[in-house]
C-alpha cells in the first residue's frame, strides 16, 4: 500500500521520534509499504516521520545505484532504532534530495563514515561503521528521527536563496508526482 507522503510544514517532521519494539503492531507490513511508497516516489530513503509516524524506522534502496556500484545490488533494508556512536573527521560535501521537500536539492556537507548500531527487519542487532553512499543516506534519514531535515544544514546565505521556495511549500505551493498528505 502507497502512504501519503508529509511535507514540510507538517509538525511530525520536526518532532523527535521514538524507539519502536520489535512487536510494534504490524510492523513488517508497515516496513514493506515503505518500501512501496519509497520507490514509488524514486526515493532511496524513507522515514517514519516523512509517513506520519514518529517512530524510529527508516528504510533505505540503494539498488538503483547499483550500476556503477554492484555492492548494492539488491540493497533493501529496514533500519530500526538506528543511533550514531562517532562520526568521521573527514566530511565530503554531495547533493540531497528529500521526498517531503520537493524539488529541493542542495549540497549538504557530513562525515563520510559513521560507526552506528540498528536492529535490521529481522530485529537482529548490528554494529558498524557504514562508508560511501549507504554513510550518507543513513545520516540524512537518521536526520528525520531527530526532526532535523537537509534543508537545517545548509549556509546561512543558501538558506536564505531558498527561503521563498520553502515558505512556498508550507503553504501547499510545490509539485510532485506522488501521493502527499493533505
Ligand atoms: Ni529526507
Amino acid at each position: 500500500m502507497i502512504l501519503p507522503m508529509y511535507i514540510l510544514g507538517q509538525s511530525v517532521l520536526r518532532s523527535k521520534s521514538n524507539d519502536i519494539d520489535m512487536d510494534y503492531p504490524n510492523l513488517q507490513e508497515l516496513i514493506k509499504d515503505m518500501y512501496e511508497t519509497m520507490q514509488k516516489a524514486d526515493g532511496v530513503g524513507l522515514a517514519g516521520p516523512q509517513v506520519g509516524l514518529p517512530i524510529n524506522m527508516f528504510v533505505i534502496d540503494l539498488d538503483v545505484l547499483s550500476e556503477d556500484y554492484p555492492e548494492y545490488k539488491g540493497f533493501l533494508h529496514a533500519f530500526i532504532n538506528p543511533k550514531i556512536l562517532e562520526s568521521s573527521e573527514e566530511t565530503e560535501s554531495i547533493e540531497e534530495g528529500c521526498l517531503s521537500l520537493p524539488g529541493i536539492h542542495e549540497n549538504v556537507r557530513r562525515p563520510t563514515q559513521v560507526h552506528v548500531t540498528y536492529l535490521d527487519e529481522n530485529g537482529t542487532a548490528h554494529d558498524e561503521w557504514l562508508n560511501g553512499f549507504l554513510a550518507r543516506v543513513f545520516q540524512h534519514e537518521y536526520d528525520h528521527l531527530e526532526g532535523k531535515l537537509f534543508v537545517d544544514r545548509l549556509s546561512t546565505l543558501r538558506k536564505q536563496m531558498i527561503r521563498k521556495k520553502l515558505i512556498a511549500m508550507t503553504k501547499g505551493k510545490y509539485e510532485c508526482s506522488y501521493k502527499v498528505k493533505k
